[in-house]
């Protein structure tokens, strides 16, 4: 009999060691520990075990009941609260969560779309400080001292020195003080104006300068470039023209306007009944910049060009508040 109660310890010890599931812990559970378990078979011979002989197998029984119940308890706390946590945290049938993907800015694209078609003419990508000396965002480029940009009222001053530049031309003066002709770059970049924030203007917006620099450039050549960059950027059938306009840093100066195409040219709300948009400025680069970055006016002549990227966006996509685009509303910039 003892060796019989030595059995059963082994074989229930072996059996609960394999257990790793519910299933396998109720398997267990009717081997051992039901009325008709290995357990319950064994007290049950004890009527049959000699009368001197029952206080010690009583005993031994006693010890392996207390250790076989035991053991099963703890096993199966382990096992339900095992399985009661991963089952909070793990639901497979769960729908996954969807990932959400950024993308690129419409300013960003705006201008990854020109800087493509500038780089097939042959432009490099060149750039410069937001913080300008009063020099190269005035100075070098031709303003005279009382002109009206100078005034506080447009401009961010940081002190008398040195401003928030207020348009990307500063850095065609870093570009010509450091190089030799030729330089064909454009730059772009954030420029600054102490304006009003209304639908139309926003204190802060981008800008892409253009820069040609070399000997004999012409008006022509500026022109070519400019009409074949407007058609691979709206429309490959548009209609232009370059409208007369001053530049303190241009001479002559203009401003290119492209025909609507909202309306064909007809007049709508967007080009305001005119039948045109206005693009950008231009002009050949005046004498005294050239002079000023120390190169010969008589050896070199270069035109430039600069356009407003939210304008420039504005007008491709027909977005008609500059303010939606520093907004970061993900309804809105999810549409492009
Ligand atoms: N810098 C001018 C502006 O801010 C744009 C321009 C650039 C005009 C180059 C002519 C040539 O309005």
């Amino acid at each position: 009999m003892i060796e019989k109660i030595e059995r059963l310890r082994t074989e229930y010890s072996n059996a609960s060691g394999s257990v790793t599931d519910l299933k396998q812990l109720e398997e267990l559970r009717l081997k051992f520990l039901s009325r008709n378990g290995a357990l319950q078979q064994l007290l049950e011979e004890m009527k049959s075990v000699p009368k001197e002989d029952k206080p010690l197998v009583g005993k031994e029984l006693n010890i392996l009941k207390k250790y076989i119940q035991d053991n099963f308890t703890s096993l199966k706390e382990s096992l339900e609260s095992q399985f009661a946590s991963t089952a909070s945290y793990l639901d497979l049938s769960l729908p996954g969560r969807q990932i959400e993907f950024g993308s690129k800015h419409l300013l960003t694209q705006t201008l990854d779309e020109i800087k493509k078609i500038f780089k097939g003419f042959g432009f490099s990508v060149a750039d410069g400080p937001e913080l300008e000396s009063d020099f190269n965002n005035f100075t070098a480029l031709n303003f005279p001292d009382d002109h009206p940009a100078r005034d506080m009222q447009d401009t961010f001053f940081v002190n008398k020195n040195f401003v928030m530049r207020t348009h990307t031309s500063p850095v065609q003066v870093r570009l010509m003080q450091k190089q030799v002709p030729p330089i064909r770059s454009i730059m772009p970049g954030k420029v600054y104006r102490s304006e009003a924030i209304s639908a139309r203007s926003y204190c802060l917006f981008h800008q892409v300068e253009g820069l040609y620099v070399d000997k004999n450039v012409t008006f022509a050549e500026l022109k070519g470039t400019l009409v074949s960059f407007a058609r691979q950027f709206y429309a490959t059938d548009l209609k232009y023209r370059f409208r007369p306009s001053f530049f303190p840093f241009t001479e002559p100066s203009a401003e290119m306007d492209i025909t609507c195409y909202i309306c064909q040219g007809n007049g709508c709300r967007v080009c305001k009944g005119s039948g045109w948009l206005e693009i950008l400025g231009c002009g050949m680069v005046d004498p005294n910049v050239l002079r000023n970055v120390g190169y010969d006016p008589e050896q070199v002549s270069g035109y430039a060009f600069g356009m407003g990227i939210e304008r420039t966006a504005m007008l491709k996509y027909g977005i008609n508040d500059i303010r939606i685009l520093f907004d970061n509303d993900i309804r809105f910039l999810r549409q492009f």
